[in-house]
């Protein structure tokens, strides 16, 4: 099982090395599928890759994913015991906002990369992932709030760069962050309490004898 999610996701990012599905592969030097445990129970969705993230085809390695390790230590974690993965796969050109269409191109490999996963939680970096799980949400009114549903919580954060930007923004951030455990916690109850019930035994029926092997 974990060979195959292992497989799969290198299945995607094998895809996208050719994917010319949007004209965001123009001029970039690598795809950034995305990187970190094929078993994560946090999932964390951002918007694209940057700069640095198209050099090393890793998501998250510049001045915005030195700040999330950081966000991380704060719950005991490290980047590889989650996944990390956005929206649109290559660097949009000076960084720009991916456009309606090269995120509507890219969402397959999104999807399948949510479905190989199955993380417990869905954490969403800025408005673009938000978009995906919460249409409507505004993310001064909506961060650190947890929509859950029969199996995951979707939990929509500030975007590490936007918390760089804006330092007002950072205690809200880390107080968020921090209650991550217990949203991990919950779903897990969660999907325990959902698990079908192991078959019954029925009280009128003898439990079967075990067969005598014959020797004849
Ligand atoms: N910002 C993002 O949204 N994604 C990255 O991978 C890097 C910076």
């Amino acid at each position: 099982m974990t060979q195959d999610r292992a497989a799969q996701l290198a299945a995607i990012a094998q895809q996208l090395r050719t994917c010319q599905l949007c004209n965001l592969y123009k001029g970039t030097t690598n795809p950034v599928p995305g990187a970190g445990s094929p078993q994560a129970e946090l999932m964390f969705i951002g918007e694209g890759p940057g700069f640095h993230e198209d050099k090393q085809g890793l998501p998250f390695v510049g001045p915005s994913g030195k700040y999330l390790e950081k966000l991380l230590a704060l719950i005991g974690m490290t980047r590889d015991q989650v996944f990390i993965a956005n929206v649109v796969k290559h660097r949009p050109p000076e960084n720009r906002d991916p456009l309606p269409e090269e995120i509507l191109a890219c969402k397959p490999y999104l999807d399948q990369q949510v479905e190989i996963i199955d993380p417990l939680v869905i954490v969403t970096l800025g408005r673009f992932s938000m978009a995906r799980y919460f249409p409507n949400g505004k993310i001064t009114q909506i961060h650190g709030q947890a929509r859950l549903d029969e199996h995951r919580a979707y939990y929509p954060l500030f975007h590490p760069a936007a918390v760089l930007r804006d330092p007002n923004k950072e205690a809200a951030m880390e107080a968020d962050f921090k209650r991550l455990p217990e949203v991990l916690k919950q779903v897990k109850e969660l999907r325990n309490k959902n698990q079908p019930a192991a078959p019954e035994v029925k009280p009128d029926e003898p439990p079967a004898k075990p067969k005598q092997l014959s020797l004849f």
